[in-house]
């Protein structure tokens, strides 16, 4: 029932249109940001101070956005990754939309630890998991706490879903879903966001962590893991390069998935089109069709605030 209980959650899921309201607009909210700042390649997607990211959010609503995606970047780093800033840019941007639109955010630790990993470390250099999980659930029952609609773990660790699930649960957030990263390889396409939310690992790479390109058993059975520990919605990320996982998915677990369009993807479209070689609206368009077409139940995509101008119904 969770994911009947609203209108922007019902037409989030619905499968038979496409429309404005299957889109998902991310959006980076920094903390202690004076001027706004571009992010390579992402167009109108800027860096924004709280009181800029609300007033984005506002008009992004007249634009028919209906669901956001927030992503709080920190002033400053943190050990454990610990930071008051999501709660807050996840009220402010609440209070600025109401009703209007379903707020998720994203929930990991990246863009908060000294290391840029999205997890913390024990003393020998080791993921320590329980840390990292208690961190993460925290987390998850703080943003709920402050307003959020849903939340999104990013993060890849093993058991996340059940620890956050059961965590808003028992702080009484029964009603609060949870879009969970379940299939998200590592990938070079993550280089515009990594700019935007400070969040590059400072030694090694993801991939002790995030799936690898090759493992099609890996990433479906990720995927039914995260809907076994009570995922609401799952996602595969990046999207163009898992659409053939989008069905087998589906029909593995019996819950909606979607995929995130990310920061990559997104800017090989805005690069093509600064260099006159392609139509950006058209070709945008373009990859919408094809992830509906393959099955995705909802898309994360940088351009949502554009779907009415580009024709998409709302
Ligand atoms: C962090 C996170 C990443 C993205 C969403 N959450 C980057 C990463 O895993 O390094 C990527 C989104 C994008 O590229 O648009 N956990
Ligand atoms: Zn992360």
């Amino acid at each position: 029932m969770r994911l009947r209980q609203s209108a922007h959650l019902r037409d989030l899921t619905a499968e038979t249109a496409f429309t404005a309201a299957h889109l998902i607009q991310p959006l980076f909210v920094v903390e202690d940001l004076g001027e706004p700042q571009a992010i390579s390649g992402l167009g109108d997607n800027l860096r924004l101070g709280m009181t800029a990211a609300a007033d984005r959010a506002a008009r992004d609503v007249e634009a028919g956005v209906r669901h956001f995606l927030l992503f709080p970047v920190p002033a400053s780093k943190h050990p454990q990754g610990r930071s008051s800033h999501g709660p807050r840019a996840a009220e402010a941007i609440k209070r600025a939309v109401g009703d209007a639109a379903h707020v998720w955010v994203d929930v990991c630790l990246c863009a908060s630890t000294e290391t840029g990993h999205c997890a913390l470390f024990d003393a020998r250099g080791q993921i320590d998991l329980d840390a990292t999980l208690e961190a993460l659930a925290g987390m998850a029952v703080s943003l709920a706490d402050a307003g959020a609609d849903g939340v999104s773990p990013s993060d890849m660790m093993d058991g996340r879903t059940a620890r956050i699930r059961a965590a808003l649960d028992d702080a009484g957030h029964g009603r609060v879903p949870i879009m969970s990263y379940s299939t998200k390889f590592a990938s070079q396409m993550y280089g515009p966001f990594r700019e935007a939310a400070d969040s590059a690992p400072q030694f090694g790479d993801r991939r002790h962590y995030q799936i690898d390109v090759r493992s099609r058993t890996d990433a479906i059975e990720s995927s039914r893991r995260c809907a076994a520990e009570g995922a609401d919605l799952l996602m595969v990320k990046p999207g163009i390069t898992s659409l053939d996982l989008i069905g087998p998915i589906r029909e593995a677990t019996g819950r909606p998935v979607g995929a995130y369009q990310v920061s990559g993807e997104y800017a090989g479209l805005t690069l093509l089109a600064e260099r006159g070689l392609t139509n950006f609206d058209a070709a945008l368009l373009e990859t919408w069709h094809v992830f509906r077409r393959a099955g995705a139940s909802y898309l994360i995509t940088y351009g949502a605030r554009h779907a009415r101008r580009l024709g998409m119904p709302a």
